[in-house]
């Protein structure tokens, strides 16, 4: 099993000999590749629909991991006790519907060592959410496949700090990592926000709005400058 970048950046996450739970496994290709690689000798995998339920479960025999992959059915992390695993991945998944999975299970939340979070949208709503509840972020980081940026945010439970709004748009760990792939996706960024603000301009929106994305776009030239 060959994973591609994005789902490689959150397996060089995973510690070696953790018990993973993989929530929303879809084909079951993180667990497969955990458990043939010798980095988990368990993975639980969950999965909402039945459709890729039947797909994870027709993968995990075609690779013969059936004695080491536990696919459950089940929403979030309603099918985990807590303690059962190390590390949980949530990924390829909205920022929103991820918010919701930690939040209608803190108890199974926080008794992992960490949680691996890779939100396909609304990233900043994810990083309040976290820094809020009281989760630290401990490592972030960024990268690209078929031409599209991915970002990783890696939480564990931890007490609530101070943060600004750099650490929600950018990331408390982002903002101070230095990589060309991170660069060019603030840059990206950057971009795509300042043609936001002109059009917003052109179509004389709401003087507030336009100035908030400004603020916006300014946060984002700040952490590379
Ligand atoms: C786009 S796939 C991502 C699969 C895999 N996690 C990855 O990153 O490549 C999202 C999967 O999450 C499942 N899913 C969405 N919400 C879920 C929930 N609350 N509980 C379990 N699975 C969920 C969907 O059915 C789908 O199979």
């Amino acid at each position: 099993m060959k994973l591609g970048n994005r789902l490689q950046l959150i397996a060089s996450k995973i510690e070696k000999g953790s018990t993973v739970v993989d929530i929303g496994t879809d084909h079951a290709h993180l667990p497969i590749y955990l458990v043939n690689k010798g980095l988990s000798k368990k993975v639980i995998a969950t999965e909402i629909l039945s459709g890729p339920f039947e797909k994870a479960w027709k993968n995990i025999k075609k690779f013969g991991c059936q004695n080491y992959i536990d696919l459950r059915l089940g929403s979030g992390l309603k099918p985990i006790k807590p303690g059962e695993g190390d590390i949980a991945v949530i990924a390829g998944m909205g920022a929103i519907n991820i918010v919701q999975i930690i939040s209608e299970s803190r108890e199974t939340a926080d008794s992992f060592k960490k949680l691996i979070l890779q939100p396909m949208r609304n990233q900043a709503k994810l990083r309040e959410f976290l820094l809020t509840a009281g989760y630290q972020i401990i490592d972030e980081d960024v990268t690209m496949e078929a031409n599209k940026f991915y970002e990783v945010i890696v939480a564990k439970k931890g007490i609530r700090k101070a943060f600004d709004e750099i650490d929600i748009l950018v990331g408390p760990v982002l903002r101070n990592k230095k990589s060309s792939v991170i660069y060019e996706y603030i840059n990206y960024r950057i971009r795509k926000l300042e043609n936001i603000i002109r059009g917003l301009e052109i179509s004389q929106s709401g003087k507030k709005l336009i100035l908030e994305q400004k603020k916006h776009l300014d946060a984002l030239k700040e952490v590379i400058r």
